[in-house]
This record gives C-alpha cells, structure tokens and sequence, in this order.
C-alpha cells in the first residue's frame, strides 16, 4: 500500500482502515488537528449579506487554509481524485472515474457528451472531486472536512446566518481545470445550506470558474463569486425550490487548479 511518493492509499481495504495518510513534510505533525483550525471561527459582523447568498473572509486558521489549498493545487496523487461527470451517456445518471494513468480517452467521450447536453440546456457538469477516506485518514482532505462538520463550526455557521442547522449535508473537495464546469441547478434537495470553502490563492476573474447566482427563472445573475482564498460562500437554499447557480467554465490555458471545499448543512 505504501508507494514510491510514500502517501498511503486512502480507500483501498477496511484492512487498512487504521493506517494513518502520511506526505512528504508533514509527518511530525501528529494526529491532532492544528488547535486554531479545531472549530471555523466566525466573528459576529464579519459575514456580508447579499441576494441569498453570504461570504465568510478568513475562514479557517492560514495555516490550515494553506496546507489544504497546496494538497489540493498539487501535493495530493492525481488519482486521489476522480473526474466526475453528468450526464453518462448510458445511465444518464452521474459517473465519477478515479484519475488513474489511461483515463483520458474515456473522459474524453463522456466530456463530449456533458457539453451537448449544456449547449441543449440541460444539467451536465464536468469537474474532479475527492471521494470519502477510509475512517481514521488524517490526510488535509479529511481534517478540513472534519472542520466543516463540527457541530461547533455547523452551530456557529447557523448563528452567523440566522438559520437552524441541524447537521452535515456531505462534503468533498473540487478541482476544475480548463473545460471544467457545472451547469444551472438548485440544489434543493440536498440540505438548506450550499457551502463552498474556497482554497485557491490568486484567482483571476477572467480565468472562470466563477459562481454565479441567478434569479428564480434563470435568466439574470443575481451575484458572482470570485473564488477568494480562505473564504466561505454560503448559499441559502429556501424551502423545497432551492437556489439556480452554476459554475462558468475554466478558461482554456489556466495551468492553476480551481480548488474548494464543498458540500451542504441541514
Ligand atoms: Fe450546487
Ligand atoms: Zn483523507
């Protein structure tokens, strides 16, 4: 299971379900979590509000912020993530493919697909996104994940906001690279929060990637957000209808990653 990198295999067995992720660097930093980093702090006032929508700067300890935002932009193996596309043209449901050496020709028909179905206005997306760790995985995927599903971190969120949350929707990181994108859709069915922790240090508006906020019929952009290092975009999901927002896709040329933490609260 160790390999040449020396970074462990965090899906493989439940046989391995004790080992802990190890990366070059960080191997004396030992199991707990940076003491700063153990909750999101969010002080009152800080958040803005807009159209449905609010922004947290300076989310998490910049330690951690940083550790995440270079594992992801790089430090992690490629094949940690899986490309995840929608629709399968088979299924018609969502295909994620582990981003293994000899993927690129399978991606390549299934990405040719997700485009028309965008073009003929329907939900497609193509991005990369991480998928759970075996339990017990200490790796900045799986710390920062535990951050975000603190009760402390989910209660603070939820005074911040004025909203009762309850409790984890799901989280995962994202990568989009040039052609990356994800098309209008509500989310309504997967929590009353949408959360997306942005971890990219110096994006560019022009390079896309950007989210964007539309009104309920979906012909006008209510807001867009620029992905900003270390700051929370927390998107309100009322009732059962949800929010319309997409993802722009990534600019040919980009060679930096698009990077977040995603997921939803209940
Ligand atoms: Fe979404
Ligand atoms: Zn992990």
């Amino acid at each position: 299971m160790s390999r040449a990198s020396g970074v462990c295999e965090p899906f493989r067995t439940r046989l391995e379900s004790r080992h802990r992720v190890v990366f070059p660097g960080l191997e004396e930093e030992g199991d707990a979590m940076l003491p700063e980093a153990d909750s999101a702090a969010i002080e009152p006032g800080v958040m803005t509000r807009g159209t449905r929508s609010f922004e947290v700067p300076d989310f998490l300890d910049p330690v951690l912020a940083r550790e995440i935002s270079e594992f992801l932009s790089g430090g992690m193996p490629e094949d940690w993530w899986f490309a995840s596309l929608l629709p399968d043209p088979v299924s018609g449901g969502r295909v994620d493919h582990r981003n293994t050496p000899g993927i690129a020709p399978t991606l390549a028909g299934l990405r040719a697909h997700a485009r028309q179905v965008f073009a003929a206005g329907g939900f497609a997306h193509f991005f990369y996104r991480t998928a759970p760790h075996l339990a017990g995985c200490h790796c900045p995927v799986c710390r920062v994940i535990a951050v975000m599903e603190d009760p402390r971190t989910i209660a603070r969120i939820g005074t911040a906001i004025g909203r009762e949350l309850r409790t984890s929707g799901g989280f995962f990181c994202s990568k989009y690279v040039p052609g990356c994108f994800l098309s209008p859709h509500t989310d309504s069915h997967n929590g009353v929060i949408a959360a997306v922790y942005n971890v990219t240090r110096d994006w560019r508006p022009q390079y896309g990637g950007l989210l964007h906020v539309l009104d309920d019929a979906g012909d006008e952009v209510a807001q867009v957000f620029t992905p900003t290092f270390n700051t929370l975009v927390l998107l309100d999901l009322p009732d059962t209808r949800g929010t319309l927002h997409f993802v722009s896709e990534v600019a040919p040329g980009i060679d930096v990653p698009r990077v977040a933490v995603s997921g939803w609260y209940r």
